[in-house]
């Protein structure tokens, strides 16, 4: 595997360059997915009459892998955090569902997607959201203060998985739930693949098995754990939406 360091600017200059041209998808501009795989990481899978409410800008920025608001079931009031919140559509989709009582943080390292994403928050009109800058591996919100974490495509990135499950857990009142859409591999990922930048910045080198996910998840303290495939998103490779909560009395 390559430097941790390395990757993480793979990664960054990768959608760096997707928050430019907004709407780039995961693998597209490199090598792994085929551009004509491009939707089936996820665009598809939002309700079309959701969608036609967002600024078009905001749904050409989608990169996701499926629909972790959809999920996540908001209510009223609730209070959201989304790791790694690209062009913010799951932002503002949940901005909307947890109304003006209700907040919805984005946090994202790319400043080119936090421009986009208050660019498309702005033309929204939405005040109930707020954009952080920083790393889904330290999460700068304080202790027990989000009811739900959700996720789009993006843990897969992160070279420390065990420390953004920490945080996730950290933030979320006991209780709270994390509702994440992430890609997994169906097996092992090939070393030739696991070295590859690209494909790190694809969504897929970094990919855990289903196991390792639901291992990392219990690591962090996290309990009733599902994990439930979407869909295939490249050979060997699958879409899932992962379940989880912070136990009440923890
Ligand atoms: C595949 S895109 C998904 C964006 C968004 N969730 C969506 O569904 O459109 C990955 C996003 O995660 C961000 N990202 C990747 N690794 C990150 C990390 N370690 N910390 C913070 N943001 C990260 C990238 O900047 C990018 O905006």
């Amino acid at each position: 595997m390559p430097d941790a360091e390395a990757i993480l600017d793979a990664v960054r200059e990768h959608y760096a360059a997707a928050a430019r041209a907004a709407g780039s998808c995961c693998g597209r501009g490199g090598s792994v997915v085929d551009p004509g795989e491009a939707d089936v990481f996820g665009r598809v899978i939002y309700d079309p009459a959701e969608l036609e409410a967002l600024p078009a800008e905001a749904v050409a920025a989608s990169i996701g892998c499926a629909n972790p608001v959809a999920l996540a079931e908001l209510a009223p009031g609730e209070v959201v955090l989304d790791l790694g919140s690209g062009g913010g559509i799951d932002v503002l989709l949940s901005a909307r569902r947890v109304g003006p009582a209700g907040h919805a943080y984005g946090l994202d390292m790319t400043d080119e997607m936090l421009a986009l994403a208050e660019a498309n928050r702005a033309e929204a009109g939405v005040d109930n959201v707020t954009f952080l800058r920083g790393r889904i591996e330290d999460v700068p919100l304080p202790d027990e203060s989000v009811d739900v974490v959700i996720s789009n495509c993006v843990i897969n990135l992160s070279t420390d998985k065990g420390a953004v499950f920490a945080g996730s857990h950290r933030v979320l009142r006991p209780g709270g739930r994390l509702c994440v859409a992430d890609v997994v591999a169906d097996g092992e990922v090939a070393p030739e693949r696991a070295a590859d930048l690209d494909a790190w910045a694809a969504c897929l080198a970094g990919a855990l098995s289903r196991r390792a996910y639901a291992a990392a998840l219990e690591a962090a303290g996290f309990g009733e754990i599902s994990i439930t495939d979407s869909h295939p998103v490249a050979d060997g490779f699958t879409s899932v939406l992962v379940r989880a909560r912070r136990p009440a009395l923890s």
